[in-house]
């Protein structure tokens, strides 16, 4: 016990000898200040009495915690400013419908907006089930002002069925590598800093956004010219972790009508691989450019235009244009890199981390949505060159077919000549 002297257990007393040497005597006076530091503090009855007071608030304080958690309703849980999730309950079925996240990255989107908000007041999944999440970021032109007014538009519409369950606005700059020109954006030096930028943002969004009732989370670009009004359920019902659709563009006639867009949804290849072991670690590979021979297989290219849109592709990388994600991949840990994982970043590498992960990642090939034909000035050249090879060549045809026409009077070949030209 602490009221025993130590000192006298071991029978010696600690006795101030002028012989002693001056390092011993301090030994032994500061043994002795011990000794009276442990006789005396036990008997003050301040000590106890603190002691005990600390104890009793203590148990206070866990039992009264205890029962907030266990007797929900027997408290206010307002004037608390608490709120408690059970998060093994899947929040499914909490409002009748899977609640899901909408992020929408917007950069210099002006021009976009209406159309952006016109798909949004056309989506048939049930906007009450629907929260809205845009960032604004790095923007000189009207997007947040914009925004202000399309969303009071939506949100005050005489038709209730329009209004979104929520809408949140972040805005935060990333600070602009490139310039937002097609030509700027789609050059292929730009490709590796502006993915990493843009994954920060996206990561920015996402952690921001996404809350314990959101059962998935929906990544929409603003630029989106056609979707089907019933894309969220479209995707839903194939019951992947991670879904993508097919992305193409409309091009002029000239430019052969139409185009694969998105080219960074795509399965791994061998030759991709054996790249990657070449590179160093930290470098990114993006798909879609020649300095990178990947030889993947893309979900763009692996299109038909009469096939069926149930069909699934498994994927690798996916393209950020339009996915659909269950909640639970962000929250086993995938995410947008924003550096080098396994040489991909973004999307591609969110594709590869979720795949990682053992989630599994998916496309349809068959099932499009078409990106607005924003022509770089490359593009503008090209079409002049073309449109003038164009009808270099109808001319020819012309004259051929009068020739054929009269050797034979060819019904299908007539008939393809007018199924081009539409
Ligand atoms: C939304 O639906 C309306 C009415 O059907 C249609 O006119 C409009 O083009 C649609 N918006 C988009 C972006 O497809």
């Amino acid at each position: 016990m602490l009221l025993d002297d130590p000192l006298k257990s071991d029978g010696r007393l600690p006795i101030y000898s002028p012989f002693e040497s001056r390092r011993s005597r301090s030994k032994s006076r500061n043994l002795r200040n011990r000794t009276y530091c442990l006789r005396r503090r036990p008997t003050n009855p301040l000590i106890l009495v603190i002691l005990l007071g600390l104890l009793l608030f203590t148990t206070f304080h866990f039992l009264s915690e205890g029962r907030l958690l266990s007797r929900r309703g027997s408290y206010d849980a307002e004037s608390l400013n608490l709120k408690v999730y059970d998060l093994a309950k899947s929040p499914a079925n909490a409002n009748g419908g899977d609640r899901v996240l909408l992020c929408i990255p917007l950069r210099d989107a002006a021009n976009h907006l209406p159309l952006l908000f016109s798909h949004l007041r056309n989506l048939t999944y049930p906007h009450s089930l629907l929260d809205l999440s845009f960032l604004v970021s790095d923007s000189k032109d009207r997007t947040r002002e914009l925004l202000d007014e399309l969303l009071l538009e939506l949100q005050m519409d005489g038709d209730p069925y329009m209004h979104y369950n929520s809408v949140e606005i972040f805005e935060k700059d990333f600070g602009q590598l490139v310039g937002q020109g097609f030509s700027d954006r789609h050059g292929f030096a730009a490709q590796g800093p502006r993915r990493k930028l843009m994954a920060k943002a996206r990561n920015w969004l996402l952690t921001s956004a996404l809350k314990p009732e959101h059962s998935w989370v929906y990544w929409r670009d603003a630029d989106i010219e056609r979707s089907p009004v019933t894309i969220i359920e479209d995707l839903m019902k194939h019951d992947k972790d991670v879904i993508v659709p097919n992305v193409w563009r409309p091009l002029p006639e000239a430019l052969g009508g139409e185009q694969p867009y998105d080219l960074n949804s795509w399965q791994e290849s061998e030759a991709a691989l054996r790249l990657a072991k070449e590179l160093p670690e930290d470098a990114v590979i993006v798909e879609g450019y020649a300095e990178y021979a990947t030889w993947r297989p893309h979900l763009a290219y692996s299109r038909d235009a009469n096939g069926n849109v149930d069909e699934v592709l498994d994927l690798d990388g996916v393209g950020g244009v339009s996915i659909l994600v269950k909640a639970k991949v962000f929250r086993a840990g995938a995410h947008f890199p924003g550096f080098a994982f396994l040489n991909h970043a973004e999307t591609e590498g969110f594709g590869k981390m979720s795949r990682s992960l053992k989630f599994t990642v998916a496309g349809l090939p068959h099932y499009v949505i078409w990106h607005i034909f924003e022509p770089s000035e490359d593009d503008q050249k090209v079409l002049k060159e073309k449109e003038e090879e164009a009808k270099a060549k109808e001319k020819e045809k012309a004259k051929s077919m009068e020739v054929g026409h009269e050797a034979s009077k060819d019904v299908p070949s007539v008939n393809r000549m007018e199924a081009s030209r539409k």
